[in-house]
């Protein structure tokens, strides 16, 4: 934050047709970042040119081959203290960009990779923007994402460049995009190979020079909309009747998804209207004041630290001894071309660009998966994210095998065929007749430990967890499971394989349930026990969504599959005993035939036309259970049985030391399951109510409802204690080993 190293991040190289190519590169950092000096550099440096009469147009771009401009410093933001001075941060960036665009002579960015954030800020300032058409150009505005808004000009600007609707989108989703479609939607003037891009830039300030363009009208759009396009779009931002349908439509899908968790994208819609309305000052000054009070805000705290967590993530190898290396990967075989194998050998060669072996039991499943490869293969190819060419030489990376023997070579074999212990001893006894002693055997199970599997080993230290969600291509999270057993250098090498898949990792120890399914079960075992007592199946996922998880519990017992709980339950009871106890009746859901979405018989109906937005309960599930839905709860209560249940699992997690750390557990929560990111994750939840008021909370529906909610040691330790799972000295992992049952 000092600005120390920002110093000279900006030069200048003066060129004979006088254009002053200015080029930021921030010394000793991989990616150029906006800190709170820049502003001051900017001024210097613009300053200095000021005057220059052979200065005739400017080309602003980075030094760094990395890219452009990846966004403002976060950890600036996070140390910010108060509104006021956040909002001020919004102010001295905001006068930079009025004076990039007020400058005396044109100015064009020229992008090359990402520019992203305040990045976008200082080209959308510019008078005219060429980008590279290299893949890793990237245009986007992802400040939502962090809970807060674009502080520096860009609620202002982008609406005024591109199509309301287009300006909306990319500042509520955060999308990034890249410079094809940036040109399309006028977001940039023109796309050219990267070597010729400060050249075409050059052409261009000169060109807009001799227009006289230099001091433009503050944001006269770089495409000009024609015919019912233009009509439209005067009929949405120039009239206050326009204004308000546009408005309150965004506003109403805004709600429908965010329930009013998340503030950041209600500021956006309310500071760019303000700019709509009462011009682009005022935007400014919305801007900033929403800017402040947005980055101090809890939501945009928990957001960061999800964001610091994932950055610490990508650099862990996922041992305590950071010098253990991973080896190298080379070729990856895959068991069981099943709706997971299927998923795991697409990541595998279309994201870490690796061959893959995809290996079933029988020609029909080898094809079965190949074609589940190509299926989404070619999806990307539709959506015009691959050309012909790219998407034949990623399909050429997986090839199809019945035969063990072809999976020579494999430095990792993953297995995901049936849940069955005996047949994944049998495929592990396989891959290591052929692979030897070092191949790696990464099992995907659901749920049988590893332990039990690395039984069957000639060599343990090889055999590993790999846990994937489904969809794979779709899930981000990968939880890697070691047993006591695993080599340090074997957990290294599928860390670093799980990040080159597009994965973030986390480590944990095994344990029935590993993490992520052991903290679901609580949860969905109380919604269930809810529905028990006889509150409606809409109110209970409905509380759950307001509560902010993605989807209520019993929708995903409908799509996880009623019969894959039911088989999940008895071993959770055996493991944890009581608190896993589930209510009385559901064993009438699997003799009703009922497994969920995947024969479309579950707590919803299902069949033709039927979307999930509006699925309805099926009714004769209450007959069946023996239940009459009349009871009604608030949906606050509910969500709380069912989160905190979820909660408390997390924290008996962290005790018996099934997680290496509070952080893991928030990231897996998160991005495994769905756990609201504005909440933080389960131990920043705990740290943010107090570990006191959760076990008084506990407490208190244990003496109701039953010891299933009895508090975790671990909990009511930090209640006594005051300690925290985050923070200066935050409580360490491990503390209470479960008592193992006699
Ligand atoms: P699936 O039934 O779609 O696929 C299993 C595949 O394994 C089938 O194609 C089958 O022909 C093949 N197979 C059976 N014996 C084989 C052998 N000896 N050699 C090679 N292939 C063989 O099952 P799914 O859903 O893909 O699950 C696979 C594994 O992943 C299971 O252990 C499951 O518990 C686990 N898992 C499943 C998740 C899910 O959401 N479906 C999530 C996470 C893990």
């Amino acid at each position: 934050m000092d600005g120390s190293n920002s110093k000279d991040a900006l030069s200048i190289e003066k060129r004979a047709d006088g254009v002053f190519v200015i080029r930021m590169d921030v010394p000793g950092e991989a990616v150029n970042t906006l800190r709170a000096s820049f502003a001051k550099d900017f001024a210097e440096v613009f300053g200095a040119i000021e005057h220059d009469p052979a200065c005739k147009a400017i080309v602003f771009t980075s030094g760094k081959k990395s890219g452009f401009i990846a966004g403002a410093d976060i950890a600036m933001l996070k140390d910010v203290k108060s509104a006021h001075e956040a909002s001020e941060l919004a102010r001295t960036g905001q006068k930079a960009m009025d004076r990039i665009e007020a400058f005396r002579v044109p100015v064009v960015a020229a992008i090359h990779g990402a520019a992203l954030g305040g990045g976008l800020e200082v080209a959308l300032a510019c008078h005219g923007r060429v980008a590279s058409d290299d893949k890793k150009t990237k245009l986007g505005l992802p400040e939502v994402m962090l809970g807060v808004l674009p502080g520096a000009g860009g609620t202002q600007r982008l609406p005024r460049l591109v199509p309301i609707q287009t300006a909306l989108d990319m500042l509520l989703t955060g999308k990034q995009i890249d410079a094809k479609k940036a040109k399309k939607l006028g977001l940039v003037d023109e796309v050219v190979p990267q070597p010729i891009l400060i050249e075409v830039a050059c052409k261009l300030a000169l060109s807009l020079a001799n227009e006289g363009r230099a001091g433009k009208e503050r944001g006269a759009p770089s495409k000009k909309l024609e015919g019912l396009e233009a009509v439209q779009e005067a009929a949405l931002t120039r009239t206050p009747l326009g204004r308000k349908f546009l408005f309150d439509q965004a506003q109403k899908q805004l709600l429908a998804k965010s329930r009013g968790n998340y503030p950041g994208p209600e500021r956006i819609l309310e500071v760019v209207e303000k700019g709509l309305a009462d011009g682009f000052v005022a935007g400014l000054d919305a801007e900033a004041r929403a800017f402040g009070e947005l980055v101090v805000s809890p939501q945009a705290s928990q957001l960061m630290n999800i964001f610091f967590a994932q950055n610490a993530l990508k650099k862990d190898n996922g041992v305590s001894d950071a010098s253990v290396k991973a080896r190298e990967v080379t070729r990856v075989g895959m068991l069981g071309a099943g709706l997971m194998g299927g998923g795991i050998a697409y990541v595998t060669a279309t994201i870490a660009g690796l061959p893959v072996r995809l290996k079933d039991k029988d020609p029909e499943g080898v094809a079965r998966g190949l074609g589940h490869v190509r299926g989404l293969v070619e999806g990307r190819v539709k959506r015009k994210r691959l050309t012909r060419q790219e998407a034949n030489e990623q399909l050429a990376l997986v090839t199809g095998t019945t035969d063990d023997a072809t999976m020579k070579g494999c430095e990792v074999v993953i297995e995901a065929v049936f849940e069955d212990l005996a047949l994944k001893h049998k495929v592990l006894a396989a891959t290591e007749a052929v692979g030897g002693p070092e191949v790696i055997f990464a099992s995907n199970t659901s749920s049988i430990p590893i332990t039990q599997i690395a039984e069957g080993s000639s060599h343990p230290e090889t055999v590993i967890g790999m846990h994937y969600f489904s969809p794979v291509d779709k899930m981000p999270l990968l939880e890697i499971i070691t047993t006591a057993k695993t080599a340090p250098w074997v957990t290294a090498t599928c860390v670093e394989l799980g990040k080159k898949q597009g994965k973030t990792v986390i480590v944990v120890n095994d344990g029935t349930g590993f993490y992520t399914s052991r903290i679901l079960g609580p949860l969905m075992n109380e919604a269930a026990f809810v529905l028990s007592e006889g509150v409606k199946i809409e109110d209970i996922d409905q509380a759950l969504v307001d509560w902010g998880f993605p989807v209520g519990p019993i929708t995903l017992l409908d799509e996880v599959g009623i019969d894959v709980a039911a088989k999940v339950g008895p071993i959770m009871l055996a493991e944890f005993g009581d608190r896993m106890t589930a209510p009385p009746g559901f064993e009438k859901l699997l003799a009703d035939k009922r497994y969920g979405r995947k024969n479309e018989r579950g707590f919803y109906l299902y069949g033709k036309g039927k979307t999930s937005k509006d699925k309805k309960v099926d009714p004769s599930i209450y007959p069946l259970l023996g239940l009459e839905p009349k009871k009604h709860l608030p949906a606050d209560e509910i969500a709380q049985r069912c989160a905190l249940l979820m909660v408390n699992e997390a924290a008996h997690c962290f005790g018996e030391g099934i997680l290496r750390s509070a952080r893991d557990g928030d990231i897996g929560a998160i991005f495994g399951l769905g756990f609201p990111p504005f909440r933080g994750g389960p131990f920043r939840y705990v740290d943010t109510i107090g570990a006191k008021e959760i076990v008084r909370r506990l407490e208190r529906f244990r003496d109701r409802l039953g010891v299933r909610f009895s508090p975790a040691p671990v909990l009511v330790e930090m209640a006594k204690t005051g300690q925290s799972f985050h923070g200066d000295k935050p409580i360490q992992p491990g503390g209470f080993p479960r008592k193992k049952k006699s």
